[in-house]
């Protein structure tokens, strides 16, 4: 029986494949990280994200089915991110699905990225329950990750609200820059997460300002971090205090909007997705806020906080279930969303 899509994530620096059924239960998931190769540079190098896919894709998809035991016979559609990312990258996977697609016949979806970190927290596998009920509508989510920080509504199936963005950096680019600076590795989130874990905040350190409507910025902090960090030298104590301050303004900085949208718009359940959600402080204090205000806080566990193909076949399964961009021939590549996808709020 046809139960499974098989979704593909190569939009930026991580080749993921992953076996979805309708539900949301993911069967399996197998990645290939490209961190290795990019931290030489100290961030992601298209060129070689590309090749790196291109090398990987066949191979893991192989690898995959046989790992899972599953034949393209119980295969219905193929999903693939097709937008937003690095254009090399995306092109990597949305050939591959194609190709695909065109030899064993079956249909190719084109998923938008962050969709699928929307979709992120529905996710349930073996090591994780299935949720005990479906989360009703509105929807708060706030999508963190390396190039995203975004905060939506979601009102009904596919009604995306986009309610404000950042006007510069990503919250997780932000955290890869400090890491970077201090020579701590790339990328650079979760080992600032486990030096600040260390450390203590001074939460007058660093300050952001809460901007109108629901817009994000955070060039002003890493350019004040770093203007910090070579005024003097540092003990490795005083970096893990440093890195604390830091993590605890950002992360204050993300909820201060969330708390904001909260008192203007109706929601029922808050979302935490994408990369930065895998960030200890934010996962603590997005609880505690959620709790306050007597709503049920989803973030994905840490295996679908970063880019992965799992939320990218959950939304293939949405998209397919609702016969559109269900291509029978091919599937194009966008560096951008589609107008369409989210309505911008203002
Ligand atoms: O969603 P993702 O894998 O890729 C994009 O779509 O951008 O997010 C990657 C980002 C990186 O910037 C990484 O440093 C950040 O997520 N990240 C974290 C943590 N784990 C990953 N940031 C803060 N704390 C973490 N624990
Ligand atoms: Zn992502």
């Amino acid at each position: 029986m046809k139960s499974f899509t098989l979704a593909i994530e190569s939009s930026c620096d991580d080749t993921s494949v992953a076996l979805v059924r309708a539900d949301a239960y993911v069967k399996f998931q197998m990645q290939v990280s490209q961190d290795k190769r990019h931290a030489v540079f100290g961030g992601v190098v298209p060129e070689i994200a590309s090749r790196a896919h291109t090398e990987a894709l066949i191979p893991l998809i192989d690898q995959l089915l046989v790992t899972s035991q599953t034949s393209w016979e119980q295969i219905e559609f193929i999903s693939v991110t097709n937008r937003p990312g690095l254009v090399g990258s995306l092109l990597s996977g949305v050939v591959a699905a194609n190709t695909l697609g065109q030899v064993f016949n079956r249909p190719v979806v084109g998923v938008n990225h962050l969709e699928g970190h929307i979709a992120a927290p529905l996710l349930w596998d073996d090591k994780q329950d299935q949720p005990d009920s479906q989360p009703e509508y509105p929807w708060l989510v706030l999508a963190v990750s390396g190039g995203h920080t975004s905060l939506y509504l979601v009102t009904a199936p596919f009604e995306y609200q986009m309610l404000g963005t950042t006007r510069d950096d990503a919250a997780g680019e932000v955290f890869d820059k400090f890491s970077k600076m201090l020579g701590w590795g790339f990328p650079g989130g979760a080992i600032l997460d486990q030096r600040a874990q260390k450390g203590l905040a001074d939460p007058l350190l660093f300050q952001i300002n809460q901007l109108p409507h629901f817009a994000y910025s955070f060039s002003g902090i890493k350019s004040a971090a770093e203007r910090l960090i070579r005024s003097q030298s540092w003990s490795e104590e005083q970096l893990n205090n440093i890195a604390a301050s830091y993590q605890e303004a950002i992360v204050a900085s993300l909820l201060s909007q969330v708390k904001k949208a909260s008192e203007q718009f109706e929601f029922k359940h808050f979302m935490v997705t994408g990369g930065v959600s895998a960030n200890s402080s934010l996962r603590k204090q997005a609880q505690i806020w959620a709790q306050s205000v007597g709503k049920r806080v989803w973030m994905p566990p840490l295996r679908y906080c970063t880019d992965n193909a799992g939320m990218i076949g959950l939304v293939g399964w949405w998209h397919y279930l609702r016969e559109i961009s269900v291509s029978k021939t091919i599937v194009k590549a966008s560096p951008h969303s589609y107008p369409e996808d989210f309505k911008i709020w203002s």
